[in-house]
């Protein structure tokens, strides 16, 4: 395994803000195999967006850096392609010739149109949407519109996929279907995976490892799990298996034992624990959204 293609190394990152500078992320490191598939998790506003962000090209750090396959990364590139959590779509474009903008972006002057368009084709049906290729985004489902997202991620053929928390905004059933197209896909695509997710559980199903950091101001890497499952791994399966669990239980041990926040109850980490005002509206929204129970046992 090339333990080498993706390299984290010392990575700082401070923002500037009115009070002065304002340290995000102190020391992160990290190297990632070709093929594996990451998930990073801590609680809100710790800083997974802005480690996504710096390896996506979009933040610059400001100490340390991020090789992908002994290139220096200082822009985006089509080899890092990024999955929001809001599909981000353009409305007006139908799923085919939302995928069909990046397609020609980046193969624009190497394939045929009829290359091209056998590709757009072939993404889309990766993620069974070949069925809606003329419908716009308002004319599908939420699980439809990510499918879209995920179909146009891929179609650039990343080295990289990088999710921001790719299922956040959907109910639990359609996020299970995606999280197994996802397995599907990566498995025989072999893309590595930088995913941010809140979800212990989600976690645990689809990593090879999972990052948890540690609380901000000046985030970094606290523990790394190793999850030594097998594949292909079946959900059903694995709530009753001890190793599993453990696992689940070894991320919760992190985020509510080790790293809790003392501000932040137990019962409803999320509405909580953000250190920004305007991400903390968004975070109460969505658990509201999510679980109106309240009994999910995500992280912050
Ligand atoms: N562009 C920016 N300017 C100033 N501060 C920023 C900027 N981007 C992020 N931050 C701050 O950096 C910290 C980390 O933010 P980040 O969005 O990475 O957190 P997160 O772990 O992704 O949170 P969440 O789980 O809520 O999405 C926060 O305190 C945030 O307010
Ligand atoms: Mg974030």
């Amino acid at each position: 395994m090339n333990t080498k293609h993706l390299e984290i190394s010392g990575v700082d990152i401070e923002f500037p803000t009115p009070k002065g500078p304002f340290k995000a992320l102190d020391n992160i490191n990290l190297k990632i195999a070709e093929g594996e598939f990451v998930s990073l998790i801590g609680h809100s506003g710790c800083g997974k967006s802005t480690v996504l962000n710096i390896v996506a090209g979009l933040y610059q750090a400001t100490k340390g850096g991020v090789l992908l396959d002994g290139k220096e990364v200082t822009e985006p590139g089509p080899e890092r392609s990024v999955v929001f959590q809001n599909h981000s779509l353009l409305p007006w474009l139908s799923c085919y010739e939302n995928v069909e903008l990046a397609v020609k972006q980046v193969f624009g002057g190497t394939k045929s149109k009829a290359e091209m368009r056998e590709w757009i084709h072939h993404n889309l049906e990766l993620v069974h949407m070949s069925h809606a290729l003329d419908k716009r985004p308002d004319e599908i489902s939420g699980g439809m519109k990510q499918r879209v997202g995920i179909a146009r991620a891929l179609s650039m053929q990343p080295k990289v996929l990088l999710m921001d928390e790719p299922f956040g905004a959907l109910d639990a059933l359609t996020r299970a279907h995606l999280q197994d197209s996802l397995m599907e896909i990566q498995k025989s695509l072999n893309n590595t995976v930088i995913m941010i997710t809140h979800d212990v559980d989600e976690a645990v199903l689809l990593s090879d490892r999972i990052v948890m950091m540690t609380n901000g101001p000046a985030a970094s890497v606290g523990e790394i799990l190793e999850i030594d499952l097998p594949r292909p791994r079946d959900r059903i399966q694995l709530a009753d298996d001890p190793l599993y669990n453990r696992y689940r239980q070894a991320v919760l041990s992190f985020l509510y034992e080790k790293h809790s926040k003392p501000d932040v109850p137990r019962s409803a980490p999320q509405a909580t624990a953000s250190a920004a005002p305007e991400k903390q509206a968004d975070r109460q929204e969505k658990v509201l959204k999510e679980d109106p129970a309240g009994s999910r046992e995500d992280a912050a």
